[in-house]
C-alpha cells in the first residue's frame, strides 16, 4: 500500500516508518515524503534514502483551504493510499480530513485523552502522573482525537526531565508507529464511533 509521511520537523518517526517499510514483507511502502516546511531536517534524510520528496509550503497559501487543496492534490497525484503523520504541526482542514476517511494516522507523545496540544512532557511532569506515553490515532478534525490505535506507556522517573521522559516516549514512538501502520496497511482496523477494533491476521 504506497503511503505518504507528512513532516514539519526532524523526523525521527518518518525514519522509523520508512526504516519498516524498506522491509519487503511489511505491507506498506513510502510513496512520498511531504513537508509544510521548506527548511524540514527530515527531508534532507529522505531525500538521501532515494525517497520521493516534496514540499507543499502553508506560507504559500492565502487559507487553510487553499493549503489543504493543494496538499490533498499532491498527495492524490502519487497515488498514495494512507497519510501518516509525524510531527507535522498544520492542524487539517474537516474536508480534508473527511475526504481521506481512516486512511490518517497522527502519532501523539502522551497518553491520550491526557495531554493533548504542545509541550506535553513538561505538563507530564507537572501533573504528577506515573504513567506517560504515545499514542497512534485516527485522525479526526478536532486535534489529537480520533479511535487509538496502539499506545505505548513509560514510566515517569522522579528525577526525569521534560528531555529524560521525553527521550524514553520517543523510543517508543518508533517501535508503535510502524505497528500501528502494519495494521492498517493490513486492513485490520475497524472503527465503531469512537473505538477502534483490531482484527485478528
Ligand atoms: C514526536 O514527539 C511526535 O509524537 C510529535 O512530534 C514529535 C515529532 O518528532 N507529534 P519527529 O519529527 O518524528 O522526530
Amino acid at each position: 500500500v504506497p503511503v505518504a509521511i507528512l513532516i514539519s520537523g526532524r523526523g525521527s518517526n518518518m525514519q522509523a516508518l520508512a526504516t519498516a517499510c524498506a522491509d519487503p514483507t511489511f505491507p506498506a511502502r513510502v510513496a512520498l515524503v511531504l513537508s509544510n516546511e521548506p527548511a524540514a531536517p527530515g527531508l534532507g534524510w529522505a531525500a538521501d534514502q532515494g525517497l520521493p520528496t516534496a514540499v507543499v509550503h502553508h506560507r504559500q497559501y492565502d487559507s487553510r483551504a487553499d493549503f489543504d487543496a493543494a496538499l490533498d492534490a499532491r498527495l492524490r497525484a502519487a497515488g498514495v493510499r494512507i497519510l501518516c503523520l509525524a510531527g507535522f504541526m498544520r492542524l487539517l482542514t474537516p474536508a480534508f480530513v473527511q475526504g481521506w476517511g481512516d486512511r490518517v494516522l497522527n502519532i501523539h507523545p502522551s497518553l491520550l485523552p491526557a495531554f493533548k496540544g504542545l509541550h506535553t512532557h513538561e505538563r507530564a511532569l507537572e501533573s504528577g502522573v506515573k504513567l506517560h506515553g504515545c499514542t497512534v490515532h485516527l485522525v479526526r478534525p478536532e486535534m489529537d482525537s480520533g479511535p487509538i490505535v496502539a499506545q505505548a506507556a513509560v514510566p515517569v522517573r522522579a528525577d526525569d526531565t521534560p528531555e529524560t521522559l521525553g527521550a524514553r516516549v520517543l523510543a517508543q514512538e518508533h517501535r508503535i508507529y510502524p505497528l500501528a501502520l502494519r495494521l492498517l496497511a493490513q486492513g485490520r482496523l475497524r472503527v465503531s464511533g469512537a473505538v477502534c477494533h483490531v482484527r485478528d491476521a
